[in-house]
């Protein structure tokens, strides 16, 4: 009797949805959480899996204290080489903290991570690679500059010999590529399955929390532009941090789109050369092209991007939809901003955008959902309608209602100063009386989008 219980291993099956992370006790077509249809896969807990067990990381029985009996201690963070990885961060990295890097394959996840350890003179990091051998890594580190004396590799996919060797080591900071190639012996589902990226998170998590070194993991994102592996997996981690950039186009853009220590979303920049990721210390310059400017349907826009300014141009091309229904394409912003916008000036302005295709995009591929494009969209549209330059030298800065009311965005005159610095000369907005502006700079508050097109054309 006594035999048979020791044999018996407890097993629980669950089923996470793909989408939210929800556990749910049965499978179901559709996830009673998100109402999302498909996304439950069945993840197969057992009694000695870390994520079975629910409770967080070295904390014995926990007992409520009064909030106002604790004193607030300011996080103390550990300082990357290089300035972007930072401040997206929030300013380094901190203690304790697991950190999601995700993007496409290819896009330089694992470049701009060797690089950031190569460069960390005088810290002890445990570079784990789970794609690569030893000695591709080591073929990458020697076209990277930066030569850390203290940095170890670590070839190893099964997540309790990682955990061993952190333990041996004592880095100041592990860095794991990826977490879909870990597995842990306590289940036996394949890596890269839900519950094995889960359970394997765990196990870094409770890793991090416990001794307060920082965890920077690698995760890939599946075509769909989801991060692969559960939902749960962005719940977890403190920070997850994505990479993009086109593959026709040097730069690659790192955004925070969650923090618990810092801003949100804050964005770096990079060029990738032969020798690894340069950042971009002017990244307004990148997003202008001079030679069009003086072309129809071009705008430039000033957005903020966390806590920078960026100048950005925005291309918009009408035409005459040559077959039934017109056209609607938009990349680098968002389709349904882009549909209200053109409704806005159909009804407010009067354009017959209805019989038009319409398309717009961002130069150089660039994605942002500051609403403090709209004006400069807008302006594009109207640029090319009616197959007219804007003013040279001008920059727009408004967010558009659906009254056609412009509205101030925050922080307009951050926006107009970096403007000034890139040698723009004239501003189109909403109104902005008592607002402080930057000399030099010429500006036209405006109330209704109704007043744009007499401004620009006359
Ligand atoms: P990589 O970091 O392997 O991407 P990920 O880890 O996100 O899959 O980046 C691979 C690409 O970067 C590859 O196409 C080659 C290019 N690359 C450079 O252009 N310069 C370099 O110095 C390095 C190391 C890579
Ligand atoms: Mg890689």
């Amino acid at each position: 009797m006594v035999y048979f219980a020791a044999m018996s291993k407890k097993v629980r099956t669950a089923y996470v949805c793909n989408a939210c992370g929800q556990d749910h006790a049965k499978w179901q077509g559709q996830c009673s959480s998100c109402g999302e249809w498909n996304t439950l896969s069945e993840v197969r807990l057992e009694s000695n899996s870390v994520a079975a067990s629910r409770s967080l990381p070295g904390t014995q029985q926990a007992t409520p204290q009064l909030l106002s009996s604790l004193e607030g201690q300011e996080v103390s963070r550990l300082r990357l080489p290089g300035k972007e990885l930072n401040r997206v961060l929030g300013g380094g990295i901190p203690a304790g903290a697991l950190v999601l890097i995700g993007g496409e394959p290819g896009i330089g996840k694992s470049t701009l991570l060797l690089q950031t350890a190569l460069r960390m003179l005088g810290s002890r990091v445990l570079y784990v690679s789970g794609e690569e051998s030893s000695q591709q890594v080591k073929l990458r580190a020697d076209r990277l500059p930066g030569d850390n004396p203290d940095l170890y590799l670590l070839p190893e996919t099964d997540v309790e010999a990682i955990l061993t060797a952190c333990q041996q080591l004592h880095p100041a900071l592990v860095i794991v590529d990826s977490i879909q190639t870990l597995y842990s012996g306590a289940l036996e589902s394949a890596p890269g399955t839900v519950g094995q990226v889960r359970e394997c998170a765990t196990r870094l998590l409770r890793y991090a929390k416990e001794t307060g070194v920082p965890v920077l993991l690698v995760g890939h994102i599946t075509k769909e532009g989801s991060l692969a592996g559960p939902k749960v997996l962005e719940h977890m981690v403190d920070a997850v941090i994505e990479f993009e950039g086109e593959r026709h186009y040097q730069y690659r853009v790192i955004r925070s789109v969650k923090n618990r220590f810092g801003p949100t979303p804050e964005l770096g920049f990079y060029e990738m050369q032969h020798t690894g990721l340069k950042e971009v210390a002017n990244p307004s310059a990148l997003f202008l092209s001079s030679s069009e400017s003086a072309a129809a349907g071009v705008a430039v826009a000033a957005t903020l991007q966390g806590q920078r300014p960026l100048l950005v141009e925005c291309q918009a091309l009408v035409a005459d939809a040559a077959y039934g229904t017109p056209q609607r394409s938009a990349n680098g912003i968002d389709m349904r901003r882009l549909s209200l916008l053109l409704a806005v000036l159909e009804k407010k302005c009067n354009l017959r955008m209805g019989s038009k295709d319409v398309f717009v995009n961002l130069a150089g591929g660039l994605r942002l959902d500051d609403p403090g494009m709209d004006l400069a969209i807008v302006a594009a549209l109207l640029s090319a309608y009616f197959d007219t330059p804007l003013p040279p030298h001008a920059l727009f800065v408004a967010e558009l209602s659906l009254t056609g009311a412009l509205r101030l965005p925050v922080r307009l005159e951050h926006r107009l100063t970096e403007g000034q610095r890139m040698g723009f000369i004239r501003g189109f907005g909403a109104q902005a009386s008592g607002q402080a502006l930057p000399e030099g700079l010429t500006y036209h508050g405006l109330a209704h989008v109704a007043e744009l097109l007499p401004t620009l054309f006359g």
